[in-house]
């Protein structure tokens, strides 16, 4: 594995422009769990894959908020891992987008500069009747007490994070982003959903890969590191930025 981590820093210390794709798995050390790693909450069966499925949110928009208030709450207070600081940390060696399926905010409180949420956020929630939007922290004590936060016209909020049936965002600009890298890393995620999946297509330099588990669709000429996020990131960091804390 050494050989690998010096390969991916070979290739990080002569990238000008870097992809980061990123899923749950890089949150799971700050106390977020993934959805189909080995404590998944699909694969542990805590929650049924529709959770996330619009049609299931209009027919009963309390099932959702049942467990998503419990999730929020646990990203809310979710701090950066090593992983998220080394990859703010590259900014200052090269052009660095990072394109996440994470709708936790991490990437943002540990000052990533370009951040495209593919997925979107919790932090501002929309009426499924009117349209109007409201802030999460305005609606979070009638979440908690009700389980149904609803708006002034009575029609049902949503979180503003994609739910499977509607579209990403920003999709454009990451497949372009992606065009444009001569190097992407793909870090905890198994790259199960589309069109996060299509990202590596829209891309001709080199990758690397850093994830617990199979990957969807990477090739053997991609450098892949089986190992978790922060030994890549501290590991990665010594030899990058030697003698400096992540
Ligand atoms: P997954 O749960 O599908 O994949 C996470 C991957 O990270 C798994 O392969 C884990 O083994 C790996 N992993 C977990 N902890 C790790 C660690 N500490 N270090 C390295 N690897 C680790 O999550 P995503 O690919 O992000 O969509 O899932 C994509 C989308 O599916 C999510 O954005 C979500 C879900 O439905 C929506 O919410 C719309």
């Amino acid at each position: 594995m050494e050989n690998h981590i010096q390969k991916a820093a070979d290739i990080l210390s002569h990238t000008e422009r870097l992809l980061v794709l990123t899923g749950a798995g890089i949150s799971t050390s700050a106390g977020i769990p993934d959805f189909r790693g080995d404590k998944g909450i699909y694969t542990l069966g805590t929650v049924s894959e529709d959770i996330f499925d619009l049609r299931a949110f209009r027919d009963d928009p309390k099932r959702f908020w049942e467990f998503g208030k419990k999730f929020i709450f646990t990203m809310e207070k979710a701090a950066p891992t090593p992983m998220h600081r080394f990859i703010k940390k590259l900014e200052i060696r090269m052009e660095t987008t990072v394109v996440t399926q994470n709708i936790d905010g991490i990437h943002e409180k540990a000052g990533s500069t370009d951040v495209i949420e593919l997925h979107g956020s919790f932090s501002s929630l929309t009426c499924l009747s009117c349209g109007k939007t409201y802030a999460y922290k305005g609606k979070q004590d009638q979440i908690m007490e009700t389980n149904s936060p609803i708006c002034e016209c009575g029609g049902a909020l949503k979180p503003d994070i994609v739910f499977f049936g509607e579209p990403v965002q920003d999709l454009k600009k990451a497949f372009k982003k992606a065009a444009d890298a001569d190097t992407m890393m793909i870090i905890g995620s198994s790259l199960t959903v589309y069109p996060a999946s299509l990202l590596p297509s829209y891309f001709k330099g080199k990758m690397i890969v850093v994830n617990k588990g199979p990957v969807s669709g990477i090739t053997i000429t991609d450098l892949f590191l089986d190992i978790e996020a922060d030994r890549a990131a501290i590991e990665l960091s010594k030899i990058l930025f030697p003698g400096e804390e992540i």
